[in-house]
């Protein structure tokens, strides 16, 4: 399954900035943040002018909040950008203005929920953390649990059965962004593309017919 996941992703995946060779703990950060509930499309062009305009969380933090609202366009949920500006803050204050890269100093900082701090732990510093986002808990629902959509609000028996499926150190933040990324590119919400999933041959979900959600349709 890791194999059969990790050789899709390394022929598909896009090539995204916040994914480079050269990304920064603070690229990760932005972008996280901005991906919550914007496409990939339309946070790409806000995410490149942000970093050349703010490349390190000082230069944001010692601009007016008010800028950072401007900046964020319209990205949706404006407040994201507030709640950034007051992130930078904090690890100016905190961490000498470099972003930390523990899982708790990540999630003390304001605004920085569960999947935030494991993101850039794990993406940005190479560490062991589940990341589970609307992507993967889909994914995991088909695949796992033979469910066209995941629960409403992640629950423990998620988080159990991701850790239980998350590889090695070495590989787990690139297993998590595959993960990510065939949710996002081929086991989509409506119209999954199963005939090219490299997981067609062990998903719960496809064995056992495709059946409907039980209930009225979910977005995610
Ligand atoms: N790459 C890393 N994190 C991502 C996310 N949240 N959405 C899309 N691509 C990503």
């Amino acid at each position: 399954m890791h194999d059969a996941v990790l050789t899709w992703y390394s022929t598909h995946a896009r090539d995204l900035p916040w994914r480079s060779a050269d990304r920064t703990p603070w690229g990760v950060l932005v972008s996280e943040i901005m991906l919550q509930q914007t496409p990939v499309a339309r946070v790409e062009p806000v995410w490149r002018a942000w970093i050349e305009r703010w490349p390190e969380p000082a230069s944001l933090a010692a601009d007016e909040p008010g800028e950072a609202i401007r900046a964020w366009g319209r990205l949706g949920y404006p407040r994201r950008a507030l709640r950034l500006h007051a992130a930078a803050g904090a690890i100016v204050e905190r961490h000498d203005g470099r972003v930390p890269s523990s899982y708790d100093a990540l999630i003390a900082l304001p605004g920085i929920g569960e999947y935030t701090a494991a993101a850039v732990a794990s993406f940005a510093f190479g560490q062991r953390h589940t990341v589970l986002d609307t992507n993967v808990r889909r994914v995991l629902a088909r695949v796992v649990d033979g469910r066209q959509y995941p629960p409403a609000s992640t629950t423990a028996a998620e988080r159990r059965a991701a850790l239980d499926l998350l590889p090695e150190a070495a590989i787990a933040p690139t297993w998590s962004v595959a993960v990510m990324e065939l949710g996002a590119l081929v086991c989509t919400a409506r119209s999954p593309r199963c005939e090219e999933c490299p997981l067609r041959a062990t998903c719960a979900w496809r064995h056992a017919g495709s059946p409907p959600h039980d209930g009225p349709p979910r977005r995610a």
